[in-house]
């Protein structure tokens, strides 16, 4: 394996970096004939013949998984189990087997005195290629490149390429990853024409020299020499900035050219050192970057040929139980990451990949974990532009097997091969600040090998592997295959214990946390609250970055995302592999407010003296200046000032204080200070004005005075409000679950995920998603008619202790279709939960209906601590709600019952209720993360016992809404 560069003409040509223009390269990608036959054994001999008629043949897009372009073999999804029985490395019977043909066109000059060679980018799962008939080659990893030399198989002009790639082999059970079996070439196909004497590969080990800020770099260029090495090559290597201006002076280093000193010679290299004083080092907040230019002369002193590498100075480390970048503590801001497109499944675009990681970058995402495999190349020449820290992870796991190959001899070269060709490839990248061993895969003598590899090969950087921690302690175990503890959805308490008490001297990353399957991340500020509070913690990558929903058409033509099973793939772990933050399309979740929030680079606090702030930066390497502060007073919810923070110097890592800006009014009200922060000017990923951190400050809490007793006429008659509701005021206990609180499509996958009984379990065995409420509980309820025609209603509510941690506590009424709007003042503007609502502002806010924006449907919508919230209609009839008494409320307003959410299986299904359907509580269950991870902390439970809350009902006219039909 080689670090990927290309030979150019020269170093213009180099820079420019643009393969295509190169006369030496030439892309395979677009259109191929494939067909897919059911076993290996049943492709016929004649099929990778030179000549063959392939009009019969259905034609493909080459990178492309051809389980997504109708051959009817179709994708399908298993997690932990293996989709045909084993035990390895036993096959299926049917194991769809394509052939891929094409021509290509050899130049004349290609082979002439040269090599030529096929590049195979990544093929699942294995592959064997022939060339004009002849057999090639075979290639093993699906998601690294293989190349090939056909020099002796290609003839100048025509020739044909056939490509076999076998949907399932052997390998298979090392890439057990919980994701879609796909099959095909999802990466790009090229071929290339090397000189006899050749630049094999261009190794740059950059650091940087944190006692005095000097960049130190050393650039080892490989020679290929075709057969007898020759005398007087050499290797001019330069260092330069981006702008092209030289760093240093060109260093001109001989080829050996000979076994002289036995004892000395290291191959056909030719090293370059360079030193640079004041070097702009590399990291995720500067993500600076130099180019290496490498010329090779030959004998003559001619120019052969050009490479070019961008690099940059960094340099990682642990050190007092901290991961130091550049000598400082960076927090782990991270997410996992897999390659996924609805319809291009694995065979992601530069232009996707770009997406995903400026979509990161606009939440404050600062690390991507490529689980669990490496990505193409061009992700990680992303990462080091737009400034991402990453752990590279090899393409092994073995899930299914979890602790039985990694000690199995008969995949012990496979171990090792995986990983260590990923660092061979990607060495020279900035970015990477560690390599993972894999995933999900136990722990043994093949990692420790794995791991041997890697330290001798590149000290540079440290080694993560879960599974070491895991299976062998997070005090001191697995310590030869991970610098890191790095569990997954460790709860809470536990990493907090492993901090506090000193249980190890490395620092801890959760690798994984915060399942973000349908509506999820409960308590994730509980994490970083934790996290930013104790030492030895220093942050994690959440679980995931996308849903993986793969279009699919139905019969009457409409389009949806599908998950597992839908295809009618079996055995399948249904949704559970759509537990992403953004969906398929890239539509964020309403969690990814809150992860933003989690993840923002300042925060502002209330500060101990009276009439100050206190302004904190949690960046490594920049002061505030990039960002812009504005504050606005709220008086019960409504902006009365605002204006422009004047913020001091900041340095990284520390906090100032800042006097208010503003007086605090008198007066019995509910006031609070927003601070927003906005980016000043656009960067490579985030415009001018895009909102950065924000944080809300509260300045006085206004006393409520306790409901009063309920005085008045119960059977009054209805009121004009009252009237316009057309489903009543009823007590309401359910919501339609979250995957957290069960796996409503499969149950029983439930139950082994959470080895109890999930909460969903309970609540159905309990009739709480049938019966009537008021059957389940004891409930009385007074109504009270003021002289302006509101009603109040009073409602007590005895839970049984039988019923503990029920969905919520509190009541659901309809209003009539034309209510489009809802305006509130409470904790918005994006849904959240009692649990997941730390990124929420209480200020007033308007908005049109939520759609739902889950793929399986499941509870959605909530606006937590509201004060009161309207419901508008086009013809501008106002219904308020308001809160009575000493307790705020909960409320969604949404175009579905919790039944009909219940009911749907699938996005698609969801009926949309006309009329608009308005819950409100007193209480509400948090969200947790049950689907993998710990369950709802006991804070954001509700216990048994009684809950008392009022509310007044009343209507008056407003501005008419606008309509919130299928935005
Ligand atoms: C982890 C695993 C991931 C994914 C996740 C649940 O155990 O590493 O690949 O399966 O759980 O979604
Ligand atoms: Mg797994």
């Amino acid at each position: 394996m080689r670090v990927p560069t290309v030979a150019q003409a020269d170093i213009a040509s180099a820079r420019a970096g643009d393969r295509a223009a190169s006369k030496w390269w030439r892309s395979l990608n677009g259109s191929w004939k494939l067909r897919v036959f059911d076993t290996p054994d049943s492709v016929p001999s004649t099929a990778t013949n030179a000549v063959l008629n392939t009009d019969a043949w259905q034609s493909v897009a080459v990178p492309g998984n051809w389980t997504l372009q109708d051959t009817g073999d179709l994708p399908h999804y298993t997690n932990v189990q293996m989709p045909f029985a084993g035990p390895p490395p036993r096959l299926p019977e049917r194991n769809p087997t394509g052939v891929y043909r094409r021509t290509m066109q050899v130049p004349a000059n290609w082979s002439r005195n040269r090599r030529v060679v096929l590049h195979v980018g990544g093929a699942e799962s294995v592959h064997a290629v022939y060339i004009n008939g002849s057999f090639s080659g075979y290639g093993t990893d699906s998601r690294l490149a293989s190349e090939y030399d056909i020099t002796d198989l290609v003839v100048p002009g025509e020739n044909t390429v056939a490509i076999v790639v076998m949907r399932f082999s052997a390998q298979s059970y090392v890439e057990d990853q919980d994701q879609w079996w796909m099959a095909g070439l999802h990466r790009e196909v090229f071929i290339e024409s090397r000189a006899a004497t050749h630049l094999s590969n261009l190794r740059c080990d950059a650091d940087l020299r944190v006692t005095d800020g000097v960049g130190q770099l050393t650039v080892t260029s490989s020679i290929s020499f075709a057969d007898t090495p020759e005398r007087g090559w050499t290797v001019r290597t330069t260092l330069e900035t981006l702008g092209g201006k030289r760093v240093g002076k060109p260093v001109v280093a001989a080829v050996p050219h000979a076994f002289y000193r036995a004892y000395i010679f290291e191959g056909y290299r030719a090293t370059a050192a360079f030193e640079v004083a004041d070097v702009a080092p590399w990291s995720a907040e500067h993500p600076n970057r130099y180019r290496v230019i490498v010329e090779l002369l030959g004998p003559d002193q001619t120019v052969r040929e050009v490479h070019a590498q961008l690099i940059g100075f960094r340099h990682v480390e642990v050190g007092n139980r901290q991961l130091l970048v550049n000598g400082q503590p960076v927090w782990i801001f991270g997410v996992n990451r897999h390659d996924h497109h609805p319809t291009r499944g694995k065979a992601v675009t530069y232009d996707d990949m770009r997406a995903d990681l400026v979509l990161m970058k606009q939440h404050n995402v600062n690390s991507v974990r490529t689980s669990h495999y490496p990505n193409d190349p061009r992700l990680l020449e992303l990462c080091d532009e737009l400034g991402l820290y990453v752990v590279d992870e090899a393409n092994i796991e073995s899930h299914a097997y979890n602790t039985s190959l990694c000690h199995d001899d008969r995949y012990r070269a496979t171990w090792l091969a995986r990983g260590s060709r990923m660092v061979e490839r990607d060495v020279n990248h900035p970015s990477i600040i560690m390599w993972s061993l894999g995933n999900e895969s136990g722990y043994g003598a093949n990692h420790d090998a794995l791991a041997g590899w890697i330290r001798h090969n590149d000290s540079s950087r440290l080694l993560h592997y879960e599974g070491a921690s895991f299976h062998a302690g997070w005090g001191d175990g697995g310590r030869l295959a991970t610098d890191v503890v790095c569990p997954m959805y460790a709860p809470i308490d536990a990493i907090v214990m492993y901090g506090r008490d000193n249980l190890g001297d490395r620092p801890l990353i959760l690798c994984e946390y915060s399942h973000a399957m349908g509506n999820s991340n409960g308590s994730l500020a509980d994490y970083w609250d934790a996290i930013t509070t104790t030492p030895g913690l220093q942050g994690g990558f959440l679980w995931e970055w996308k849903d993986h929903g793969l279009t699919q058409t139905l019969p009457d033509g409409t389009k949806r995302f599908a998950y597992g099973g839908l295809f009618g793939d079996t055995p399948n772990d249904s949704n559970f592999v759509a537990d992403g933050l953004i969906s398929a399309d890239m539509i964020p979740h309403p969690a990814m407010r809150e992860v933003a929030w989690v993840y923002r680079p300042v925060t502002v606090t209330a500060a101990k003296r009276k009439n100050v702030i206190t302004v904190s930066n949690r960046q490594s390497f920049s002061d505030l200046s990039a960002l812009r502060a504005m504050w606005s007073l709220h008086v019960d919810g409504e902006l009365v000032q605002q204006g422009e923070l004047v913020v001091g110097a900041c340095s990284p890592h520390s906090s100032i204080t800042v006097p208010l800006p503003c007086a605090v009014p008198d007066g019995n009200h509910d006031i609070a200070l927003s601070v927003r922060w906005l980016q000043r000017r656009s960067s490579t990923s985030v415009g001018a004005g895009h909102l950065v951190s924000w944080d809300q400050v509260v300045l006085r809490q206004a006393r409520r005075a306790r409901a009063p007793k309920p005085l008045g006429r119960g059977d009054a008659p209805l009121t004009p409000v009252e009237r316009l509701l057309t489903q009543p005021v009823s007590l309401n206990l359910w919501r339609a679950p979250v995957d957290n609180d069960g796996f409503k499509l499969t149950i029983d996958l439930s139950k082994q995920i959470r080895g109890l009984g999930p909460a969903l379990g309970s609540w159905m065995l309990a009739g709480v998603h049938t019966r009537p409420a008021d059957e389940l509980v004891q409930h009385s309820v007074e109504r009270v008619v003021g002289d302006d025609q509101s009603v109040t209603y009073h409602h007590t509510v005895q839970v049984p202790a039988e019923l503990a941690d029920l969905p919520r506590v509190g009541v659901m009424f309809q209003l009539p279709a034309s209510f489009s709007e809802v305006r509130w003042f409470g904790c918005g503007p994006h849904e959240n939960y009692p649990d997941r609502k730390s990124s929420a502002m209480r200020e007033v806010w308007q908005q049109p209906i939520d759609s739902s924006p889950y793929l399986v449907p499941q509870e959605f919508g909530l606006r937590t601590d509201c004060s009161w919230f309207e419901c508008i209609d086009k013809r501008g009839r106002v219904v308020r709600v308001e809160s009575v008494g000493d307790s705020l409320l909960h409320f969604s307003a949404t175009r579905h019952t919790p039944t009909q959410l219940f009911e749907a299986r699938h996005d698609s299904e969801l009926v949309r209720n006309s009329d608009l359907v308005v819950c409100v509580d007193t209480a509400h269950r948090g969200l947790g993360t049950a689907s993998c991870g710990p369950d709802v902390l006991a804070q954001y439970r509700l216990t048994p016992g009684t809950y008392r809350f009022s509310y007044r009902l009343s209507g008056r006219r407003g501005v008419p809404a606008s309509d919130d039909r299928k935005r």
